[in-house]
């Protein structure tokens, strides 16, 4: 069994592109309401909390894990070795990406995570592009009312136009969703800014479990040109 956490709603998003993905695996998911939001927290607070879930979801049953939380998966270096072997951390698949098709690139992302600059210094162990990290927390809260693509209350609406302009300005051509709650609102994001390449640390999290679990696992067919 595959076991799927986060602060709130944000891994759910991972959490279905597993189930896309390994659809005959037994999955379950955490949701830690009870400490969210994680982004405002202290990092021992969120080391702690991050710990416990995977003790809960080990407890249940579950052999893998995926920390579908960009802000605790910037503390899985301070895991103990044990636990980093069961886990996958979700940063480090997507800032392989960015330094792929990038050329200037912009993160959005928890307090926390930006504090901590992990997107900046994954992003810099393969490549040398310049990465610009903004704090957007509010859009957690906002997601957690219940603000998905295609169901918007007005504020949250004025919140990503004014979100899209901030990223404009960064003269970035690639955004990173680094924060799992942002991926709900992909298409109302990628669709304010459409030249933007987006990358979701949700999606590729979730394929990067998926090719652990199943080495064989192609998300497409191999296509020969003969
Ligand atoms: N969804 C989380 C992340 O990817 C945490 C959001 C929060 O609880 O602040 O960072």
């Amino acid at each position: 069994m595959i076991g799927v956490f986060d602060s709130g709603v944000g891994g759910l998003c991972a959490f279905n592109k597993l189930r896309e993905l390994l659809p005959r695996e037994d999955l379950i998911y955490l949701a830690d309401r009870k400490n969210a939001p994680y982004g405002t927290k202290t990092k021992d607070e969120i080391l702690s909390f991050t710990k416990a879930n995977i003790k809960r979801l080990r407890a249940l049953g579950a052999e893998k894990i995926l920390i579908a939380c960009c802000t605790a998966s910037t503390l899985y270096g301070e895991l103990s070795l044990g636990e980093r072997e069961i886990c996958t951390p979700i940063i480090t698949p997507s800032a392989k990406i960015a330094a792929t098709v990038g050329r200037k690139i912009a993160v959005i992302a928890t307090e926390h995570t930006v504090r901590s600059a992990a997107f900046s210094r994954e992003i810099g162990r393969f490549s040398t592009l310049p990465v610009t990290e903004m704090a957007e927390q509010e859009l957690v809260r906002l997601v957690e009312r219940g603000n998905r693509d295609g169901r918007l209350s007005c504020e949250c609406r004025g919140y990503l136009l004014g979100l899209a302009d901030r990223v404009r300005a960064t003269g970035a051509d690639t955004l990173i969703l680094g924060c799992t709650h942002f991926s709900h609102l992909e298409g109302e994001i990628g669709a304010m800014l459409p030249h933007m390449k987006i990358i979701s640390p949700a999606r590729e999290g979730a394929k990067e479990i998926a090719r652990k679990v199943n080495p064989k696992h192609r998300e497409c067919g191999r296509i020969t040109y003969m």
